[in-house]
């Protein structure tokens, strides 16, 4: 399943569209990183530059230039070269860029200084992710200064430099058929991992042995990385909210929370389930898990267009909070704890994300000023946790030590959103009973 050459192209239009005439566009790909000596860290392209091409080597830069007759869509990248290709594989090179891609004219990087001043003479605007990059910020920097020393030739830099951004993310925020379908694939791959996870727990793993179950159900479908590094977290480890060091031995008795979800050509999904490690809960686990589970499906259900996007954000720390206060871990008032910020001690983080190639996905919360209204097309996370410090002495010490997070992936449509991510059990008696089924 991959997005379409088609697709491809109607983004890179819809991008110009919305560009001021006269305008040009760079958007770099990413480079590889080293991990160590000569090793490199597994290439990920830059979303950015992937959305518009579907171009998977490093050293690239995509220039969009509206209305050029000799073609608005201009790609540099490393050229072919044989001796390289024995080493480290296939490249397209400038040829194959245009024919595969459909770029409409390719060069090599090494005329790229030369004919990057060209392709920005004369053009009033420039817009790239400005700051993204220093190395990036400076070769454009000497771009700009290599076109001004040409002035008396006739030589013109572009005297605006706007921010690429707001106007792509904008594009990226709301996802199209294809993207769609992908996201459910993701979630779906995402949602059998979590359950395998389920199936395969016993006290005496280790952390580190269910993310390799995790990471092998996503391989093995066709998703060669996760989407973020996953977290593994039993016992109190739950309550470090990025703990991803996933080394710890699962004891009887505790709870594990694990956060992970599948890249599926380059959309993520992000799920996040916690259980019993002997396969049943204890009453304080029990009664933690289910109040964030009321929340947490309170939440789906306010998910529809119109809504504002911090109303389900609100209506998690109202839901929270007074649940709190039923169990006695928070006293006062709920409207108080809420006013004062108590909550937090318990629930420090958002009820979720734009999710979409990247896991915190790119989008303004905000337009002008006042957090947007939801809209079909969007897809986000919704996440509430409760998080109960080992060294919280305000609550009695049988809830110390609970860390409990449930998370499932969104699409927003026309009237209400449809759960990507439904695939694994979150009910109490539906995770007891497939953990009790141990079918692996
Ligand atoms: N996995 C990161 C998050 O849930 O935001
Ligand atoms: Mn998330
Ligand atoms: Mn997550």
């Amino acid at each position: 399943m991959k997005i379409s050459q088609q697709n491809f192209a109607q983004r890179r239009q819809a991008l110009m569209a919305q560009m001021e005439p006269g305008s040009v566009a760079i958007v770099p790909s990413a480079k590889e990183l080293t991990r160590n000596r000569d090793v490199e860290y597994p290439f990920r392209q830059n979303s950015d530059f992937y959305y518009l091409t579907g171009f998977n080597e490093p050293d690239a830069m995509l220039v969009l230039i509206p209305g050029r007759s000799d073609g608005e869509v201009v790609l540099f990248c490393r050229d072919r070269d044989p001796e390289m290709e024995i080493w480290n594989g296939y490249r397209a090179g400038p040829r194959g860029a245009e024919n595969q891609y459909g770029i409409q004219q390719a060069f090599a990087n090494d005329v790229m200084d030369e004919e990057i001043q060209n392709l920005l003479d004369g053009r009033i605007r420039l817009y790239y992710s400005i700051g993204s990059s220093d190395d990036f910020d400076r070769q454009v920097q000497d771009w700009l200064r290599g076109l001004r020393a040409k002035a008396r030739n006739g030589a013109v830099a572009p005297g605006e430099l706007v921010m690429l951004d707001p106007l792509l993310h904008e594009l990226r925020l709301f996802k199209d058929d294809e993207e769609q379908d992908l996201m459910r694939a993701a979630g779906r791959i995402s949602a059998e991992a979590h359950v395998r996870a389920m199936q395969i727990c016993k006290p005496g793993m280790a952390e580190y042995q269910l993310e390799a179950e995790i990471s092998h159900h996503f391989a093995m479908n066709g998703c060669r990385l996760p989407a973020y590094s996953s977290i593994v977290g039993g016992g109190e480890n739950a309550c470090v909210l990025h703990y991803t060091e996933n080394q710890d031995l699962l004891n009887a008795g505790d709870l594990v929370l694990i956060d992970a979800g599948c890249e599926l050509d380059y959309y993520a999904g992000d799920i996040t389930r916690t259980f019993p490690v002997s396969g049943r809960f204890s009453d304080e686990q029990k009664a933690v898990y289910e109040l964030v589970l009321k929340v947490q499906k309170a939440c789906i259900d306010a998910v529809k267009p119109g809504v504002l996007w911090d109303r389900i954000h609100e209506l998690s720390v109202e839901l929270l909070t007074e649940g709190l206060v039923e169990l006695g871990l928070l006293k006062g008032e709920p409207a108080e704890l809420i006013e004062s910020g108590a909550y937090k001690a318990f629930y420090m983080h958002r009820i979720g994300h734009w999710l979409g190639m990247d896991v915190h996905d790119v989008g303004n919360y905000k337009v002008d000023g006042d957090w947007r209204p939801l809209e079909p097309g969007m897809v986000m996370t919704v996440e509430p946790g409760i998080y109960i410090s080992p060294q919280n002495e305000q609550v009695e010490a049988r809830w110390r030590g609970i860390g409990v997070r449930i998370e499932d992936d969104v699409l927003v449509t026309v009237d209400g959103c449809e759960n990507l991510t439904d695939g694994v059990p979150k009910e109490v008696a539906e995770i007891e009973a497939l953990m009790a089924s141990q079918v692996i």
